[in-house]
């Protein structure tokens, strides 16, 4: 018998598909001389047959991952910087273009995104429960609230600033298991023509690209379309838009709006029609991904372990949330990769979740180049090989696990 658990959007039955065993919290980087006990749990992912949604079996609770020292900040990379840009310059361009608008940001983070808006002097709110990087916003002239987005954070938003014209929320919605207080608080806090519009990691795109590593504590909802519009529904809701969008491995960004308040564009269909094509929705689908999930975990360990025989230096590249599960779920230590590079202030000099592996300063990537560098930003690939030409020079080859384990 599969394991099974109740589903967060719908309360059907969700059946697990993929167990990833025990994992620290992806984001929980280590000081050397810690010697407190660190936190596991068990991380398996599973299907809901009722609703489609797909979502991890159990939730680590949100104080665990989203605190004071929580390290992830968007301005990490240059692509990224640029999105954030362009999306705030769009909403600038068509949805704020009345009186007095009103933007509100879930997970608005080191304020990347609503820095923008703020120079275009329109009203906005970032609402940002980790304290470090909501304190990057504000010393850019933010507005942020330092809180958790749920039902009773949006009414006295409400209360205080009037309707929101946008809710925006980018790599944040699927981080969040109470949907129901979520969806209450964006009923409560959008205006009647008002759009919320979110943007994250697109289950097609995990299936297509066996990229396993998006399935980590801070990734409870892997959505698809369906599901989304499943959610909307139940919720009083409607999906009314779908872009695909290149970033982080594949996304999709959604537009949910008030039934009626706007038509239903053509991709929501197009891409309706793309998940029932593919079996999107089919837990035979979603298995046989974590077949091939399991070859990868194999020849990922196979080249690492050859590569130490014949004492070639390997080092990880980005000290990523999703490397964690890598790591963690191939059992890779510092005796098979000497350290990761990261450009991230807070993850340096610390050791990397579970693994132990400590990650270092970019600097240290060249001082001398390893013979092979383990891309765990893989998400990142076009921008890190654009940069590290140098090492390409010097004879240093990638190891990359996505779709297939491959050396380039
Ligand atoms: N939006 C940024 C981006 O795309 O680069 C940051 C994404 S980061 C992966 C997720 C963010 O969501 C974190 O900064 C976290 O603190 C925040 N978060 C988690 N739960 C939240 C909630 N209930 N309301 C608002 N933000 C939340
Ligand atoms: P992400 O995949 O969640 O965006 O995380 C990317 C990580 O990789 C983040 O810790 C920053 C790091 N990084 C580098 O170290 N160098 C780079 O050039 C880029 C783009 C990211
Ligand atoms: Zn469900």
């Amino acid at each position: 018998m599969p394991n099974t658990t109740r589903c967060r959007i719908c309360g059907g039955t969700v059946t697990e598909f993929a167990d990833f065993g025990r994992q620290p919290l992806s984001d929980a980087f280590r000081r050397p001389d810690d010697t407190t006990e660190e936190f596991f749990y068990r991380l398996a992912v599973g299907f809901c047959g009722t609703c489609t949604m797909t979502q991890l079996m159990a939730e680590v609770p949100r104080e665990k991952m989203f605190h004071e020292d929580y390290p992830y900040v968007s301005r990490g990379s240059a692509v990224m910087r640029a999105h954030f840009r362009g999306v705030a310059q769009r909403f600038l361009d068509t949805e704020l273009t009345g009186a007095d608008p009103f933007v509100v940001e879930l997970g608005s983070n080191d304020g990347t995104m609503l820095k923008v808006v703020a120079e275009a002097g329109v009203r906005h709110l970032g609402v940002e429960p980790s304290g470090a990087v909501a304190d990057m916003a504000a010393a850019d002239g933010v507005n942020v609230r330092k809180d958790f987005f749920e039902e009773a954070t949006a009414r006295d938003i409400r209360e205080g600033n009037g309707p929101a014209n946008v809710i925006y929320a980018a790599n944040t919605l699927c981080h969040i298991p109470y949907m129901d207080s979520i969806l209450a608080g964006v009923d409560a806090l959008l205006a009647p023509d008002g759009v919320f519009v979110f943007e994250d990691p697109y289950l097609g795109d995990i299936v297509a690209r066996n990229s396993f590593d998006q399935i980590y504590d801070e990734h409870f909802y892997f959505f698809t379309a369906r599901s989304v519009a499943e959610m909307a529904a139940r919720n009083g809701l409607s999906l009314v838009d779908v872009e695909r969008i290149p970033v982080h491995g594949g996304e999709v960004r959604y537009t949910l709006a008030r039934p009626g308040a706007r038509p239903v564009g053509d991709a929501v269909t197009a891409l309706l029609a793309e998940e029932e094509a593919t079996g999107l929705a089919d837990l035979t689908t979603l298995a046989a991904f974590a077949t091939r999930v399991g070859k990868i975990r194999d020849d990922l360990v196979t080249l690492l372990t050859d590569l130490k025989a014949k004492g070639e230096r390997v080092v990880g590249y980005g000290a990523t949330a999703k490397s964690a599960t890598v790591t963690n779920y191939c059992g890779i230590g510092p005796d098979l990769v000497e350290f990761i590079t990261d450009t991230t202030p807070a993850k340096q000099h610390r050791l990397a979740p579970g693994s132990g592996i400590p990650v270092r300063p970019a600097a240290d990537f060249a001082d001398p180049y390893p013979g092979y560098a383990l891309l765990f930003a893989w998400n990142h690939a076009e921008e890190i090989q654009a940069k590290e030409t140098a090492f390409a020079d010097a004879g240093g080859r990638w190891i990359t696990y996505v779709p297939d384990v491959r050396v380039v």
